[in-house]
């Protein structure tokens, strides 16, 4: 879609097609485009109109019923911060008395809409004059905020007033645009050195407009973070979804820190303070205790497993592998807990007997910090056709040895 295509489809006659569409179905798109066309329309305004239903359709997931008033691309949509997550960005500024926010490569808007719905002002510009120009139809609410097309190393934060009440807010994009991985979509890059714009543009901003926010991969290295700021990774549902790095007024918190976001639950943080520093290992399979206790995602990538064992009073079965054996069992609103059934060294003759004593049909296999292939150990273990248990079977690690465990999610 180019930019005149944009401006058809998003005034006038254009606009009312688009809304007046029901909403997207594969199967009868294609009668409806040709009923569309035999109708008068423009083919070229009927084919943009459908592929904004199916974009909208797919945009539920992260905006529920706003997805219905707004317009996409599909690499904007794809790199857009889900709703939720937006507010609580957007929420950051507010808190800090920032009242203008300057959205610099602000993709569709999704930020950009939740700092205004939370009536701070922005100013928002993208390199891509098309993404700009659907972030200022996104933007069409809240007159006060624009959308230019325009490039971060144009941007001059605003001279003589030390930068209190302004913010900077950077999602730099994280993928290679026409890279395609194996399944068509657009590789993601990791490398910090690789985004756009750069980390040491945002680092520069930071300097000059303490009230910066950049939403970075969840891979950001944490060694990278500058004192002073707080480096958050974010989970939503079970996925880590972004680590963002606050500076100045807008870090609540020095240096790392995890927020878990499930829908319907209050948020939950940790944080460093909740880390007594040190993570101890269980030096025995033996010691495990009852309970086993697995950290949320973010809580692992933020590198703050020592929050769990300080709060359960266990031990990490293994550096980095994340799962906790504790004796006590206590609620911890960032871990599942499950009831140890079984331990035993990693061996699939053994672990095949296990199962079939006790009539296991049906197996979750979780794993961390080993290379066992779940599918090929699935095989292996060739369990009955008619059983009538589920077990949930974790490989892991104690003191650098395969493990087993069988437990039960309470
Ligand atoms: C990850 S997206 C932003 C998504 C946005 N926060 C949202 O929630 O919708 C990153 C955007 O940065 C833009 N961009 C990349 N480099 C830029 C630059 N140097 N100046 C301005 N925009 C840039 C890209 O065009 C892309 O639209």
């Amino acid at each position: 879609m180019d930019l005149a295509l944009l401006r058809r489809l998003t005034t006038g006659e254009g606009w009312g097609l688009l809304q007046s569409l029901p909403p997207y179905d594969e199967e009868s798109a294609l009668a409806l485009q040709q009923r569309l066309r035999g109708a008068g329309f423009d083919p070229d305004l009927v084919a943009a109109a459908l592929n904004q239903a199916r974009l909208r359709a797919r945009a539920v997931e992260k905006f529920g019923e706003f997805a219905r008033g707004m317009v996409f691309t599909s690499d904007g949509l794809e790199q857009a911060t889900r709703l939720p997550v937006a507010a609580r960005h957007a929420d950051r500024f507010r808190a800090a008395d920032v009242h203008t926010v300057h959205d610099l490569g602000c993709g569709i808007g999704a930020d950009a809409m939740a700092m205004a719905g939370l009536d701070l002002r922005v100013r928002a510009v993208d390199a891509d004059e098309v993404t700009a120009g659907v972030a200022a139809v996104n933007l069409r609410h809240w007159p006060e905020s624009t959308a230019d097309h325009g490039r971060v190393e144009e941007f001059r934060p605003p001279a003589g007033q030390g930068g209190r009440g302004v913010g900077a807010w950077l999602d730099p994009a994280r993928r290679t645009p026409g890279v395609a991985d194996v399944t068509g979509r657009t590789r993601r890059i990791f490398d910090l050195a690789s985004i756009s714009p750069s980390w040491q543009t945002v680092l520069s901003l930071a300097q000059e407009l303490p009230a910066t926010g950049a939403k970075l991969s969840p891979a950001f290295p944490h060694g990278a973070l500058p004192p002073g700021a707080e480096a958050q990774w974010t989970s939503f549902d079970g996925d880590v979804v972004e680590c963002t790095v606050w500076f100045g007024p807008l870090a609540r918190h020095r240096g790392r820190s995890a927020a878990v976001l499930r829908p319907g639950a209050p948020p939950v943080q940790v944080t460093e303070e909740d880390a007594d520093g040190s993570t101890p290992a269980l030096t025995s399979l033996s010691l495990l205790g009852a309970w086993l206790y697995e950290p949320d995602r973010a809580v692992l990538r933020a590198g703050l497993t020592s929050a769990l064992t300080a709060v359960t009073g266990g031990a990490e079965l293994d550096a980095g592998v994340g799962y906790v054996g504790s004796s006590r069992s206590v609620d911890v609103p960032y871990a599942r807990r499950y009831a140890v059934v079984e331990a035993m060294p990693f061996n699939v003759k053994a672990l095949r007997g296990w199962l079939r004593d006790h009539g296991v049909d049906r197996l979750t296999i979780k794993k961390r910090g080993v290379s066992v292939d779940a599918d090929l150990l699935r095989r292996q273990l060739r369990l009955p056709a008619k059983g009538s248990t589920e077990a949930v079977v974790v490989v892991t690690r104690v003191r650098s040895n395969q493990v087993v465990l069988i437990v039960r999610p309470t």
